[in-house]
């Protein structure tokens, strides 16, 4: 939070406008979504964009537990579960303006390399090294997925947008929670030609805030981007089949329909 405050006060600063806040979401924690969504829900009546950008990549004991505290694979909650369910329960605050809300997902070019069968998602007969990698892509794949099957979601049509994006190859912090920093090492090694050969975090977040903010995007959806440029349909790049399979599970996974009671319930009793 104190890494999230300083980065507000700059942009506080930079923005002139005091309409910068930090709240705390662990999107590793089915909980922690769930009163997030509670507290946006009762603060912020309407919401215009929503970035799903949050990553990790390869955790590894010490730094990190393979299975979170609701015991599924640390990537794909982090990466993918945890929106899933968040972009649900915001969903009544994203639908209820003049335009559609948009929502956005960042995924990877590394998705292509992506398999998911939803009988085994921690992907048990793989170890080591692969067995990361493979659940990293398999993350992405489903940022993908995710994409495709809500945009394709009749009730919402003309309601919201959902588009999906590469950032590139950035310099940031992705690999944190590996106790092998590889992708640091790389960098270190690089570190000469980093300039041509990897974006500058300002550089690799310009995708996102062109599908944020153009207007003449605010129509467009079940798209991937990269580079500010539209590459493809999801449903071209993707099994559609697959992505309502993975729809289902999910919202079985993350007890939604229970979950969004809840918050509406809350949000009730806060109002009267
Ligand atoms: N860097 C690349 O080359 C690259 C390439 C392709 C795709 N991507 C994708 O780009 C996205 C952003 O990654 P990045 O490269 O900018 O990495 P980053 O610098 O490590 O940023 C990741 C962000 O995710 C947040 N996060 C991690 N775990 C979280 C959790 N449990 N709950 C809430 N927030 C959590 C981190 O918050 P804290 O700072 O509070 O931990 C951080 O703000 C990811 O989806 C990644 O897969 C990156």
């Amino acid at each position: 939070m104190g890494r999230c405050e300083k980065a507000a006060k700059e942009i506080r600063i930079a923005a002139k406008s005091q309409h910068v806040v930090c709240r705390f979401l662990d999107l590793a924690s089915l909980d922690s979504v769930t009163n997030f969504a509670k507290m946006i829900n009762q603060e912020l009546p309407h919401i215009d964009v929503l970035i799903n950008n949050a990553g990790i990549m390869k955790p590894r004991p010490p730094k990190a537990t393979p299975l979170t505290e609701d015991g599924f694979e640390r990537q794909l909650e982090t990466n993918y579960l945890g929106h899933f369910l968040l972009t649900n329960l915001l969903m009544d605050n994203l639908t209820n303006g003049e335009q559609p809300g948009r929502i956005i997902n960042v995924t990877s070019a590394a998705y292509e390399r992506g398999s998911i069968d939803l009988e085994d998602v921690e992907k048990s007969s793989l170890e080591g090294e692969e067995k990361l990698t493979e659940l990293y892509y398999q993350s992405k794949l489903a940022n993908v997925l995710f994409t495709d099957a809500l945009s394709r979601k009749e009730e919402l049509k003309n309601r919201i947008t959902c588009n999906c994006l590469n950032p590139g190859v950035v310099h940031t912090n992705i690999d944190r929670y590996s106790s092998i920093p590889l992708y640091a090492l790389s960098v270190y090694l690089y570190k000469p030609f980093q300039w041509f050969i990897m974006k500058t975090p300002l550089q690799g977040a310009q995708t996102s805030l062109y599908l944020s903010t153009e207007p003449t995007l605010s129509k467009t959806t079940g798209r991937y981007f990269d580079d500010c440029e539209f590459v493809s349909k999801t449903s071209e790049i993707c099994d559609c089949e697959l992505a309502d399979k993975l729809w289902e599970a999910s919202k079985m996974w993350t007890r939604l329909d229970e979950r969004h009671t809840s918050v509406s319930h809350d949000l009730r009793e806060g109002k009267s």
